[in-house]
């Protein structure tokens, strides 16, 4: 059945003005976009979203980076919305993903592993969390019963 996931266009993205070839992209690739929201995340709400970073030496950058600037949150919808999604994205690092993953949406418009671009659930609890955190009334049951 259908599942969903959430994606978002990370600072760099948005400001990049990747916005809309990101949108074609995932429409042409049969998700329905369920969800969107455009926000500007504050210190404590990137640091509850990438809690399990928490103890990375990366994470004081990462919430710096999340910070500064717009970011566009989507909820996504298809069979294998999960693994589909992060298949699109390609790897964390987006200059490995210009050379192993050249049609990658990171290859696109990510510059490093930090600075990837774009994010997505990496697993479907993570996906439920991650939806719930942005969406309040987008219901885990809702989610459940997509399966
Ligand atoms: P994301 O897929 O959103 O999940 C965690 C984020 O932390 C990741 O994308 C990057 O933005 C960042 N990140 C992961 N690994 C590293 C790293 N080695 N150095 C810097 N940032 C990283």
């Amino acid at each position: 059945g259908k599942e969903r996931t959430l994606a978002m266009i990370k600072p760099d993205g948005v400001s990049g003005n990747y916005t809309e070839e990101i949108k074609r992209i995932i429409v042409e690739s049969s998700f329905s976009i369920v969800r969107e929201m455009l926000t500007q995340l504050d210190n404590e709400k990137a640091s509850a979203f990438y809690d399990e970073h928490s103890s990375r030496s990366f994470f004081p950058d990462l919430v710096t980076y999340m910070t500064s600037g717009p970011v566009l949150v989507m909820v996504l919808e298809k069979r294998d919305a999960v693994s589909d999604w992060r298949g699109l994205i390609g790897p964390t690092d987006a200059q490995k993903a210009k050379i192993s993953h050249p049609h990658s949406i990171r290859a696109l418009c990510g510059k490093d592993s930090q600075s990837n671009c774009v994010h997505g659930s990496d697993s479907t609890s993570s996906a439920e969390r991650e939806i719930k955190f942005f969406f309040d009334d987008v219901l885990s049951g809702d989610i459940a019963s997509q399966h």
